[in-house]
């Protein structure tokens, strides 16, 4: 097939618990973008559980597909290629969207390409009116990862730190779990922080060792629920106060060490992505720090700050200009490669 630069793909995310499609035109234009997410079903556990995300998703992708095209206004001969998300993320729920992709491609005869989820979320970068520049430094901090990377190209991801157990956004929700607060707990962590002084307790910040770009936020995990076990938290103005202090923990944790990393890397620009960017108190926090430092700060917009199928079909895009394509060979991975 020759390369068409203006190309139609369709996005397709399956990675855990939401079930996305998106139709975008030449790697940036956003036709549409449908989520389905199955907050409410996993809520009522607390988390989310493998095997009824799998099951949800078949249930989705059909009728996702279906409404992404038909917002679109695009028939299906006008698409010239798939991508979908190949992984990490949950094997079960990743097979559903990856084997129907493989499909879809198969059976139109069109390209697919098997896209890494971290990478895309550092594509919705990419799909900005005012996209930053390279290089930048860029977290990707969602329920699973946070990870540091710098950004050189469109295809040179050099990860410079990790968290070494929980991601950011997982303490978000184990701390909102014992708050009694439910799943997800970024927002409700974010709304409820609102209302008082971050400052109240003192909760550690896992810096780890000076020249380390790691994560830990196990220990302050921890500290809360000490916190909580020796005080009685009951009130909502209690578990707000709680709420503000572990989240401007996070927030101090995250901005040192983006600092760091772009005057390690000479930068003069960071992104913050994935799920726990959609904190608007995180990112104004992170801008004005590294603002006095003058480094400019970017984070996407809110709705591609969560999983959605844009910013796979966004990385997918390149991903088939490059030749980078998928047979029905190809298996998903559970956990990351890059
Ligand atoms: O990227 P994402 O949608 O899914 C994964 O790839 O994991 O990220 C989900 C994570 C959840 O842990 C959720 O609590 C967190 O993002 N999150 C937030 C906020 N909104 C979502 N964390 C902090 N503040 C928020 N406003
Ligand atoms: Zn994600």
């Amino acid at each position: 097939m020759g390369l068409k630069l203006f190309m139609i793909i369709l996005g397709i995310e399956s990675s855990c618990d939401e079930t996305a499609a998106s139709i975008i035109k030449d790697g940036t234009h956003i036709l549409s973008s449908i989520i389905a997410s199955q907050i409410d079903v996993h809520h009522k556990y607390g988390g989310v559980v493998p095997e009824i995300a799998s099951r949800m998703h078949v249930e989705a992708i059909g009728p996702v597909v279906d409404e992404a095209i038909k917002k679109a206004r695009i028939r299906l001969s006008d698409i010239d290629a798939v991508a979908a998300t190949r992984g990490p993320g949950l094997i079960g729920a990743l097979l559903v969207g990856f084997s129907f992709a493989k499909a879809f491609a198969w059976a139109r005869k069109i390209p697919l390409a098997g896209v890494n989820h971290l990478e895309a979320h550092i594509y919705s970068l990419f799909l900005m009116d005012h996209p930053p520049e390279f290089p930048f430094i860029t977290l990707v901090v969602s329920g699973g990862h946070t990870n540091i990377y710098h950004v050189t190209s469109f295809d040179q991801f050099e990860l410079m730190g990790q968290t070494r157990d929980d991601a950011a956004g997982e303490a978000f929700d184990k701390v909102a779990k014992m708050l009694g607060l439910g799943y997800p707990g970024g927002p409700v962590i974010e709304r409820l922080a609102k209302t008082c002084d971050p400052d109240m307790i003192k909760f550690p910040r896992p810096l780890l060792e000076k020249n380390s770009f790691d994560f830990s936020f196990s220990g302050l995990k921890s500290a809360v629920a000490r916190f909580i076990h020796d005080h009685e938290v009951t009130s909502n103005k209690k578990k707000a106060r709680i709420a503000a202090s572990f989240q401007e923990a996070v927030i101090d944790v995250v901005a040192t060490k983006l600092i760091r990393a772009a005057k390690a890397k000479t930068c003069s620009r960071i992104a913050i992505t994935g799920g726990v960017s959609a904190n608007q108190t995180l990112i104004q926090k992170v801008t004005k720090s590294a603002k006095a430092k003058g480094i400019t700060t970017f984070a996407p917009p809110i709705e591609l700050c969560g999983d959605n199928a844009a910013m796979i079909a966004a990385r997918g895009h390149r991903m088939i200009q490059l030749g980078n394509t998928c047979c029905l060979g190809h298996d998903v991975f559970s956990r990351t490669r890059i």
